[in-house]
């Protein structure tokens, strides 16, 4: 028998994409592999969203190269936002790479080793199904060991946000049927599951139709609405990444509606400055994002916010940053992921010089850090004594 080793680098859909490539795997065949010594196929699944991405890769690669070299047979597979991005020139640059294979190939996976195994020449699938998305679901659990799962709603991004390199590796937005999504929900907590994480780059702009004629503004209210109601065994519904600019009426009642919605959200924000976010092209202010958030602490008492922040945005200032603190201390997020700007390819922010040192963005995430485990632990002393689930 077959075995792989898959190993993951990047976000909760890169980690849900490595699921899918072990099911389509196992599917045809495979088990997975106790090391790498005993594996037929190493896959690794890479992120580029932040700097040296590929090096990443190649230093992980250049871990089993030996092992290249003792087994030929063995086929080395690159998978993920790196793959999507790079495709064939990756085969040009690590010569040892025998597939490079785009997230909406997975399906295309063991036919590909096949032809890696029958001594064909190294290949790259790198074509996004715009034309006819595939949402790959996720089988039934046989072993009741996980209680949580993610499901994806939608993929791609039309944001494009100018530092962001997503829309270029996982293409423009496609939504799947909310029956579809239901009913992999529903199987799921059949099959002992109990918090579902629902996926997607802009999770809450999720409709579901095609055309920009099918999109009303409560479209993805309305499918929590539905998932809530078909699927009373769920415990807890989450959502992941939503957009502030879907952050809408609709959206804030269901909160106030379901109690299995956690009374939490994560709401990246990026910057506290407007003129940054507009650098960015977020599409908001900071006065329209403190009003939604504000409608939805109202909406839903006691439920906090964290976030996502980039520091060093090119053209950052002193009063910026200041801002950026303000912002913190205002909402009072509870956690934080934060990140120093990092310049990546094909985005349109290249065109602004990547102007702000390091010490100054090592410093301004350092004072950023501080400031939410303050708020972060002054939340936790308030729960202290009370019950919560
Ligand atoms: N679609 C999600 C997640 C995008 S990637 C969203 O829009 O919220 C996750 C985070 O990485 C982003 O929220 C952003 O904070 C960060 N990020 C993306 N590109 C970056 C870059 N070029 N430099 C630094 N951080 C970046
Ligand atoms: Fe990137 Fe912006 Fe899309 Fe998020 S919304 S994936 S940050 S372009
Ligand atoms: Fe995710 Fe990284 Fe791609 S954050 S979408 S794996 S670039």
């Amino acid at each position: 028998m077959r075995r792989y080793l898959v190993q993951t680098f990047g976000c909760q859909m890169n980690v849900h994409d490595s699921r899918r490539i072990e099911e389509v795997l196992r599917g045809a065949g495979y088990a997975p592999a106790e090391g790498p010594s005993t594996a037929d196929l190493l896959l690794f699944n890479t992120c580029s969203v932040r700097e040296k991405a590929e090096q990443k890769l190649r230093s992980a690669v250049g871990t089993y190269k030996h092992l290249k070299a003792q087994r030929p047979e063995l086929v080395v597979a690159v998978a993920g936002c790196v793959a999507q991005q790079e495709g064939e020139r990756l085969l040009k640059r690590m010569p040892y790479l025998d597939v490079v294979i785009g997230p909406d190939n997975i399906p295309e996976l063991p036919e590909l080793v096949e032809h890696i195994r029958a001594g064909g020449p190294p290949v790259a699938r790198t074509v996004f199904d715009e034309g006819s998305p595939r949402f790959l679901v996720a089988r039934p659990r046989t072993d009741a060991r996980e209680v949580t799962s993610f499901v994806t709603v939608m993929k791609g991004c039309d944001e494009r946000c100018t530092y962001c390199i997503v829309p270029y590796t996982r293409g423009s937005e496609r939504y799947r049927a909310a029956d579809e999504i239901v009913s992999e929900v529903s199987g799921l907590v059949e099959g002992g599951v109990r918090e579902v994480t629902l996926l997607g780059q802009t999770v809450n702009s999720w409709h579901p139709g095609e055309k920009e004629s099918h999109r009303t503004p409560s479209s993805f209210a309305r499918l929590l609405r539905r998932v809530a109601q078909e699927v009373p065994g769920l415990r807890r519904l989450r959502y992941t990444s939503p957009h502030p600019r879907h952050l809408n009426d609709a959206l804030i009642a269901a909160h106030a509606d379901l109690p299995v919605l956690p009374r939490h959200l994560h709401l990246p924000v990026q910057s506290g400055s407007d003129r940054l976010l507009k650098r960015m092209l977020r599409r908001y202010t900071v006065a329209e994002y403190v009003e939604r958030v504000t409608a939805l602490q109202a909406a839903v008492p006691g439920l906090t916010l964290s976030t996502d922040m980039i520091v060093g945005f090119p053209g950052e200032t002193d009063a910026d940053f200041e801002a950026t603190l303000e912002l913190v201390r205002q909402v009072g997020f509870v956690s934080l992921f934060g990140f120093k700007y990092s310049p990546r390819p094909y985005t349109p922010a290249l065109k602004l010089a990547d102007d702000v040192p390091e010490e100054v963005k090592d410093a301004r995430l350092q004072a950023l850090f501080a400031l939410v485990e303050s708020q972060q632990s002054a939340h936790l002393q308030a729960l202290v004594g009370t019950r919560q689930q």
